[in-house]
């Protein structure tokens, strides 16, 4: 499923050895695999290939330029959730017609560029915003096409903080509601609300989560219909698994039997497809190069030590979340055949691998049984593509760490290393202003607009 493998107990990525990037970058640092990427994304687009959907990649979930480039060249439009997404899809080129916007929290600044800049499709969260939207579609005079994002109420069966699906949760609007929206919103010409829109939670690992969701859009889209809606567009978020353990998660093409024939009466019918996948694509093509500054034992826990912590890789602490973690260079015995939580083999010790960081909720892994290991050991945490450096953060004042990316034996710094000056840069002028005479922006503003 990817392309980082050991050869003769040395860890590669496509052609390089992941200790020579370590060296030459230093640690730590993501290390992507544009092969991998390319290979899961083709994988995915074959899948649902006979939907012809719009295949938008999930930006949240990796934002490096370079990664949205070579998506934007494979022919994928983007899920944004913000402006500066969307400022991130135009500099990789991304066909802003391509790109769809959701999130519960636009601004109306967020809005206007979106306008402005002609985003295919507005995944609307609420009513308020619903108004908010078509009010500055005709002040820029810019009609828009919205798609209603609804809460099906369905468990996605995933991490609390990820699950979004279920009626409690703060996105979209509970499905009841839909009709009743489409009613007093679908004639509305400056933003014509002709889409919808679900998002269930992430990771996923079974069908059955979007094949009820499917059930209850269908009955949705049939009655908007019977009441003379039309629906153009159906997007069905992402949430795709990824293999954190070798084998543990369903293929694109198991998703796809699965999904294909529930939509392709819609897409035979002329709806858009949207998919939105994030994860699925980008995890299994990255890890965390990560080097050992200590060990140490209380004498009744053993731990190592990394350069990287919850400031590097926040889903083990946040989430509780499985990343596969083994030395970039190994003795024969201790060739991983595969990776999982469970992995037995002779001479493995159990540690916690952990964070520089300040605080004991700083780990990479709890009890987990590798190769030994000593000072200046460089280890790789897998699948640590998605999700990794997008949350990646500067606490305890350690600037944001570097990404590269490998394409055969070619080896590029996609960002470089953050330096103890840009933790500074935009402390450092401190200016005295003038509360008193502000206008009123953004939010207020229009607020204030829409209610004289
Ligand atoms: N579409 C919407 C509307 C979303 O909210 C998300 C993810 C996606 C698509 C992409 O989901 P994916 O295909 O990547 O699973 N930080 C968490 C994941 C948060 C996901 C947020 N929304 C983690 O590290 O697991």
């Amino acid at each position: 499923m990817d392309y980082f493998r050991y050869d003769n107990g040395v860890l590669n990525v496509e052609q390089v050895a992941v200790e020579a990037i370590a060296d030459a970058v230093g640690t730590p640092c993501y290390v992507y695999s544009k092969q991998t990427l390319v290979d899961h994304y083709q994988r995915f687009a074959a899948a649902f290939a006979s939907l012809n959907p719009l295949i938008c990649y999930s930006i949240k979930s990796c934002a490096n330029l370079s990664i949205c480039r070579i998506l934007s060249d494979l022919g994928a439009g983007m899920d944004l959730v913000s402006g500066g997404e969307l400022h991130r899809a135009q500099l990789a080129d991304v066909d802003p017609a391509r790109c769809v916007f959701a999130g519960v929290g636009k601004s109306d600044e967020e809005l206007r560029q979106s306008l402005e800049a002609g985003v295919g499709w507005f995944n609307i969260e609420s009513e308020q915003e619903l108004e908010v939207l078509a009010a500055l579609a005709e002040e820029l005079n810019t009609p828009c096409h919205a798609a209603l994002r609804v809460n099906p109420d369905v468990d996605a069966h995933t991490h609390r903080h990820t699950t979004t699906g279920t009626r409690d949760t703060k996105f979209g609007v509970y499905i009841d509601q839909a009709a009743a929206i489409f009613e007093k919103y679908g004639a509305n010409t400056w933003c014509r609300l002709c889409g919808l829109h679900v998002h269930l939670g992430s990771p996923i690992y079974t069908v059955q989560p979007y094949i009820n969701a499917l059930q209850r859009l269908h009955e949705l889209i049939n009655q908007l219909r019977t009441n003379g809606h039309s629906i153009e567009m159906l997007d069905l978020g992402g949430g795709f698994g990824a293999d954190y353990e070798t084998d543990q998660t369903p293929s694109a093409q198991h998703y796809a039997d699965a999904l294909v024939p529930m939509l392709q009466p819609l897409a035979n019918d002329g709806v858009q497809i949207v998919l939105e996948p994030g994860r699925t694509l980008i995890a299994n093509a990255g890890v965390l190069l990560t080097e050992v500054m200590f060990t140490k034992t209380t004498g009744t826990r053993d731990f190592v030590i990394c350069d990287a912590g919850m400031n590097a890789l926040l889903r083990p602490c946040h989430y509780d979340a499985f990343h596969f973690i083994w030395p970039a260079h190994v003795q024969p015995e201790h060739v991983p055949p595969r990776r999982d939580a469970l992995l037995d083999l002779p001479g493995l010790q159990t540690v916690d691998v952990v964070g520089p960081i300040c605080e004991t909720g700083d780990f990479l892994a709890r009890d987990r049984a590798i190769p030994p290991v000593h000072r200046g050991d460089l280890l790789a945490v897998f699948s640590a593509g998605a999700y990794g450096m997008a949350m990646a953060s500067r606490y305890n004042s350690r600037p944001i760490l570097a990404e590269v990316l490998v394409h055969g034996s070619q080896v590029t710094i996609c960002r470089e290393h953050e330096t103890y000056d840009d933790l500074t840069s935009h402390e450092l002028n401190p200016r005295t202003i003038d509360v008193t005479a502000c206008v009123p922006t953004n939010n207020r503003a229009s607020r204030e607009a829409m209610n004289s």
